[in-house]
């Protein structure tokens, strides 16, 4: 990559912004985002429990997919205390598929804490709603911002390109400083009487014309006055001073079949990505297996099935279900901590995105049912 760079002391400080140039930023945005901002199901609501809702679904998860999960969280937890009185099981398949199910065990946490700290009600205040678990300095500003007009820039990865873009600054996105930088910036620019729609206008932005890949530049309501348009920098910013490590895993799974019925287990809830799922017995290997490997006592291999790599923030998974039966006509021994449920009834239970895949496939396909 072309490495940016710029001579010293011509950093941009907040403060070198002129008024003039902010209130042309802000109004070019706010006139865009009148015409063009999206129409979502969680815009025209200042309820913060369902704002909060949104912003953490969309933590997980593009705004087109996004949607669904949001309409059918509210449908079924439509407030506060639904959430804190929600048993796991139908809140992890509510989230199944959005991936770091502890941000939907930290939800119910913050939910409970609501409800006994607040007496139900949501707080308003930017330190109690700081204080909820689970949510950072993006999702406060987001909530305190949306619905009570509360001035708090939010930053997030939207805000990151639009800014680095827009100032042409090589300031890293993945630094403490760099972090403080942006965050300053973000505040400086905020329009304060109007922060909701602001912060939401610069999400629209970043999501449909100052995007990661091809930009829309020609589209732009700031493009007079951005420095880097037209120039080789788009393509580049925003910088990140690391790379992030992305290490490899092969994952075999059993699916051990008998009479209709096949073996489960709990993921550990205390740890984990696919914490508190369900998922296949199996074992989870560092290096390429170069061979099958065993399956549990008493059953043997039928069919092994490659998995489409499913690809998570800092892991490469590559995965294999091996499809097994019993070896004798005794009754199976199941391995410890499993248990056992109908195959046709895979569909109530919550598993990860590449299992729930493989068992909807595998069902539809009609080869054992
Ligand atoms: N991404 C995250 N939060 C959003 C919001 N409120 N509107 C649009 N995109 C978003």
């Amino acid at each position: 990559m072309t490495k940016v760079t710029k001579s010293k002391g011509t950093e941009l400080t907040p403060e070198s912004i002129t008024p003039a140039e902010l209130s042309a930023f802000r109004i070019e945005l706010l006139r865009w985002f009148d015409k063009h901002g999206r129409e979502l199901p969680w815009r025209g609501t200042r309820d913060p429990y369902r704002i909060w809702v949104s912003e953490i679904i969309l933590q997980q998860t593009q705004t087109v997919q996004g949607w669904d999960y949001y309409l059918r969280f509210i449908d079924r937890l439509p407030d506060v205390k639904s959430l804190a009185e929600a048993p796991e099981d139908e809140l992890m398949l509510l989230w199944q598929g959005l991936g770091y199910y502890s941000r939907a065990h930290n939800m119910q946490h913050a939910a409970r804490q609501i409800m006994e700290e607040h007496g139900g009600v949501f707080p308003r205040e930017e330190r109690e709603v700081a204080a909820l678990k689970g949510v950072g300095p993006y999702t406060t500003a987001a909530i305190m911002s949306i619905a009570y007009d509360y001035p708090l820039a939010v930053v997030d990865g939207n805000v990151y390109r639009v800014l680095s873009r827009y100032l042409a600054t090589d300031t890293p996105i993945d630094t403490t400083p760099g972090q403080r930088y942006y965050r300053q910036m973000a505040g400086q620019f905020l329009e304060r009487e109007q922060p909701g729609r602001y912060n939401q206008a610069m999400m629209d932005l970043g999501a449909t014309i100052c995007t990661p890949k091809s930009p829309l530049c020609a589209s732009c309501p700031l493009g007079g006055a951005c420095r880097s348009r037209g120039t080789e920098l788009v393509n580049l910013l925003p910088i990140k001073a690391h790379k992030t490590m992305v290490r490899e895993r092969w994952i075999e799974y059993f699916l051990l079949l008998h009479r209709g019925q096949i073996a489960i287990r709990r993921r550990d809830s205390r740890r984990g990505i696919w914490k508190g799922l369900y998922e296949l017995p199996g074992v989870v290997l560092e290096s390429e297996p170069t061979a099958l490997p065993t399956p549990p006592n008493g059953w043997e291999i039928i069919e092994t099935l490659p998995l489409k790599d499913h690809r998570l923030s800092h892991r490469l998974l590559h995965l294999r279900v091996h499809v097994c039966s019993t070896s004798g006509d005794a009754d199976p021994t199941y391995p410890d901590g499993t248990e056992q449920i109908p195959l046709s009834d895979h569909e109530t239970i919550a598993f990860p995105k590449p299992l729930r895949h493989f068992l909807d496939h595998y069902t539809g396909s009609n080869r054992l049912l």
